[in-house]
């Protein structure tokens, strides 16, 4: 089989039904995952199991980033995501890391948290024995709940012990339960086994069992891309690649002392992961409550990534965060364009996929960076910007292109604008028709 090639020139300007055709060739798609790419597959009945009260469905647009070489394989990256200049940002991004070798990415054993709070413990020192000399039985217990994870070679391997002394409402004890999820992201089988050995910890600790859950701070199942850019890579519109470089650092450092720039280049690398996480169906909010809880373990919140010049005068780039993305159960299995999209990805572990995440993170943020320190995010946003106005004034078409592009060469992109320039083609075309 021919080597897969994620750089696939002038994929943008092509139609949907051209680019959904390359996908389709590069993945070899069948109809049926074809069509689940295409959209509009999430029947109502399906939807109705999902969730609750269920009265439609809602669509958002899916796009492919170009260009991805992680750990020496090309991918075409699945995003969907409402935010224009995204997945042109990051496709971009993931050019110029491919033009020196592309991303290396790693990842931790899937190694999640559960918690169990226990209050009123009479003793806590006789408590922490107890529960130690508890720990084979109380692991046991939690395997039980599931074997389909055990049978994987996963399960609760561990537990901790840690002790808050002084709270707004006195003494409390919380046991971790540390479980291997394997692939999938494991907060069911995590609750369940959390709420199966709570009695257990109760009886041995003499407490009282109050909250059983896991922690969102997945901070054992991690994830890390990293990236060496040549200056030559870097440059643009006469700024050399050596002072690119030496403003993304700039951008860096701002982003390293300042919490208020912190949140924003982290939206930034967000804007690579969550559209990654919601194509291949996985839980957004988890993953994003996860990301800012590690952006703040020193004590103050601070930038995700770390960027740095090596001797040679490369860009270096590095990102770590928390994971927690599975590849089996919930929406990932039901959901059938978030199974085109695993397909697409051509992955077999949930650590593969949080590999896929945590470089589209790096790639947006690279993206980010770069445009802040040249020209500015918006002359890029701008053309995309102003289509959306176009067709929120009721461009048609072709008409979509016409309109956006006047109001840009007008320097005006307001849906008055739009409104105006829509009427004027609109009456030139009944004369043209008329003449
Ligand atoms: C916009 O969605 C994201 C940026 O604000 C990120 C950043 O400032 O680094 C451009």
């Amino acid at each position: 089989m021919a080597k897969r090639d994620s750089r696939i020139e002038g994929f943008y300007r092509l139609t949907p039904a051209q680019r959904l055709q390359k996908v389709c060739e590069f993945a070899h798609f069948d109809d049926a995952q074809a069509t689940a790419m295409y959209g509009g597959q999430l029947d109502i009945e399906r939807a109705d199991k999902m969730i609750e009260n269920v009265v439609g469905t809602y669509e958002l647009p899916l796009g492919i980033a170009t260009n991805f070489r992680i750990n020496g394989r090309d991918l075409l990256v699945p995003m969907v995501v409402e935010e224009p200049s995204i997945v042109a940002g990051a496709s971009y991004a993931a050019r110029m890391v491919r033009e020196s070798g592309g991303f290396t990415a790693s990842h931790t054993a899937p190694v999640m948290i559960g918690q169990i709070q226990l209050i009123q413990v009479p003793n806590m020192a006789d408590a922490h024995t107890a529960i130690t000399a508890a720990r084979m039985r109380v692991l046991e217990h939690a395997n039980q709940q599931s074997q389909s994870m055990v049978a994987r070679g996963g399960g609760a391997r561990d537990i901790e012990i840690h002790r808050f002394d002084e709270t707004p409402m006195g003494a409390m004890m919380v046991i971790h339960l540390l479980v291997d999820c394997r692939d999938a992201m494991g907060a069911n089988a995590i609750n369940t086994m959390c709420e199966a050995i709570a009695p257990i910890l109760e009886e041995v600790s003499g407490g009282q069992a109050m909250l059983r859950i896991l922690s969102n701070l997945t901070d054992r199942r991690l994830a890390t891309a990293t990236v060496r850019i040549a200056p030559q890579s870097l440059q643009r519109d006469g700024i050399s690649g050596a002072e690119v470089i030496e403003r993304i650092l700039w951008a860096h450092a701002f982003a390293v002392v300042d919490p208020y720039r912190a949140t924003t280049h982290n939206k930034g690398i967000m804007n690579g992961v969550d559209p990654v996480i919601l194509a291949t169906g996985n839980d957004w909010r988890a993953i994003e409550a996860g990301a800012h809880a590690w952006a703040s373990r020193h004590g103050r919140y601070t930038s995700l990534s770390h960027w740095y010049r090596d001797d040679d005068g490369f860009l270096c780039g590095e990102l770590t965060m928390p994971l927690a993305v599975g590849i089996v159960g919930g929406a990932t299995r039901v959901h059938p364009t978030a199974q085109s999209a695993l397909a697409l990805l051509d992955i077999h572990s949930a650590g593969e996929l949080a590999e896929v995440c945590v470089c589209a993170g790096l790639a947006s943020n690279l993206a980010a960076m770069r445009a802040l320190a040249t020209e500015g995010i918006q002359r890029g946003h701008m053309a995309l910007h102003a289509r959306q106005i176009a067709m929120a004034a009721g461009a048609e078409g072709d008409e979509v292109t016409v309109v956006a592009q006047r109001m840009i060469r007008e320097q005006r992109i307001k849906p008055a604008a739009a409104h105006d320039i829509l009427a004027t083609i609109r009456t030139e075309y009944v004369d043209a028709d008329r003449a």
